[in-house]
C-alpha cells in the first residue's frame, strides 16, 4: 500500500467538501446553475492499485462536469476497509444526510439487500461499480445500476496476446525452456467471487486451449488482486516447480508484478507474464519487454460513466444518454489489448 493512497482517501473528502463549500448556494428557485449535488461514494477497500485510479479519475471527471454546467458537485469517497457492515453503514449515513445519489463498489457483490432496501424507501438511486451485484439483486428496483466492464472480454484478449505470441515459433522456443513442445504455466487469481477473478481465470485458459495453443496448468493461487501476496505465493509454486514455469497468466497487474518480483528473488529465468489492468509500472515492464503484455481496463472511462450517469440521476437528467437506451441499468466500458507495439500510446495517454 502507498502512502499516497492512504493520504488521497484521508484528504480527497475534505477537499471534496472544501471545494463544495467555496462555490455553494442554490441558485434562488430556479436552480439551473449552482446547484449543489451531492455525491456519496463507498468504496471496498484503499489497498487496491485500480480502484485509487478509478477514485481519482472519477474526482477529476467530476471537476470538469462543474466547469462544464455550472453545478456543484460535492464528491465525498470512503473506504469501508473490507467490511460490509461498514459499508452498509456509510451508505446509511449518505442516504440519512440526503445525498442524491450513492455510488457502491460492493464489499461482498453477493450482499448488496441491506444498501438496495435502504436506498429504495429513501428513493435515492444506486450506482454500482467494478464489483457487479448478482442479477436479481439488480433487478430489484429501476434506480439501481452498474459501471464496470465485461470480464469476459478482458479473459479474451489477455488469451490473445498469448496466443499471438506463442503462434511464432522462436518466440514458443524461447518460452518453452525444457523444451517439451508443452507451455507450464500457472494462474494468480484475484479475490474468490469476484466476477473478474472467475471469468479471466476461465476464459483466457480456455482460449488458449481453444486455439491449439499446448499448455499445462501446473499451479495456481489466489493472490486477492494484491501485488505482495502475489509474490509470497508465487515463491512458493516455484519452490514447489523449480524451473519449471514457463508461464504466468495473472487476472491483474498487481499480482502479475508480484510474480515478478519473486521469480527475480529466485533467481528463475523469466516467463512469458500478462496481466490486466494496464498500471502504469505494469505499462514500464511492457515496454521493457518484462511482461508480454496487459489489457487495459479503463478507469478514465468508467470514471466518466459513473460520475455522468450519477449527475444525470440526481439532476433528473437523462440517464439513458448514459446507459445507451431507456431500458438499460448496465454499463461496459471496452477493455483494450496492450501489448509492446502500442504500450506507448498507453503511457502518452497518463
Ligand atoms: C481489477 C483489479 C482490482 C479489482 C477490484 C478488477 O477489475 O482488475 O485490479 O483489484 O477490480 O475490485
Amino acid at each position: 500500500m502507498k502512502r499516497y493512497m492512504i493520504a488521497f482517501f484521508l484528504i480527497m473528502p475534505v477537499l471534496c467538501i472544501l471545494c463544495g463549500c467555496r462555490n455553494g448556494g442554490y441558485a434562488g428557485n430556479e436552480p439551473v446553475k449552482n446547484r449543489n449535488i451531492r455525491i456519496g461514494i463507498s468504496v471496498n477497500d484503499v489497498y487496491d492499485t485500480f480502484i485509487v485510479e478509478l477514485c481519482e479519475s472519477m474526482n477529476a471527471r467530476a471537476r470538469e462536469i462543474e466547469k462544464e454546467t455550472g453545478d456543484i458537485l460535492l464528491v465525498d469517497i470512503v473506504s469501508a476497509g473490507g467490511s460490509q457492515l461498514a459499508q452498509n453503514d456509510q451508505v446509511n449515513g449518505f442516504i440519512d444526510k440526503g445525498y442524491d445519489v450513492v455510488c457502491v463498489n460492493l464489499v461482498d457483490r453477493t450482499d448488496a439487500t441491506v444498501i438496495i432496501d435502504k436506498a429504495r424507501s429513501a428513493d435515492i438511486p444506486v450506482v454500482f461499480f467494478n464489483r457487479e451485484p448478482v442479477a436479481e439483486d439488480l433487478e430489484r428496483w429501476d434506480k439501481l445500476f452498474y459501471v464496470g466492464a465485461n470480464a469476459e472480454q478482458s479473459g479474451l484478449l489477455q488469451a490473445e496476446i498469448v496466443i499471438d505470441a506463442l503462434s511464432d515459433s522462436d518466440r514458443f522456443r524461447q518460452v518453452d525452456r525444457n523444451d517439451d513442445g508443452v507451455i507450464q504455466f500457472v494462474i494468480l487469481e484475484g479475490e474468490i467471487g469476484h466476477q473478474d477473478a472467475l471469468i479471466r481465470t476461465q476464459i483466457s485458459i480456455e482460449a488458449i486451449q481453444q486455439a491449439g495453443i499446448p499448455i499445462e496448468r501446473i499451479g495456481d493461487e489466489i493472490a486477492n488482486w494484491n501485488r505482495d501476496q502475489a509474490e509470497s505465493k508465487m515463491a512458493s509454486l516455484i519452490d514447489e516447480h523449480p524451473k519449471e514455469i514457463e508461464m504466468v497468466i495473472s487476472n491483474n497487474d498487481e499480482m502479475a508484478i508480484g510474480a515478478l518480483e519473486a521469480v527475480k528473488h529466485r533467481g528463475e529465468d523469466q516467463p512469458l507474464v500478462v496481466g490486466v489492468d494496464g498500471i502504469s509500472d505494469a505499462l514500464e515492464l511492457v515496454q521493457m519487454k518484462k511482461m508480454e503484455g496487459t489489457v487495459y481496463n479503463d478507469a478514465i472511462g468508467q470514471a466518466e460513466k459513473i460520475i455522468r450517469l450519477s449527475y444525470e440521476l440526481a439532476t433528473s437528467g437523462n440517464p439513458a444518454s448514459v446507459t445507451g437506451s431507456a431500458g438499460s441499468r448496465s454499463v461496459y466500458v471496452d477493455y483494450r489489448r496492450i501489448d509492446y507495439v502500442n504500450v506507448q500510446d498507453f503511457i502518452r495517454m497518463q
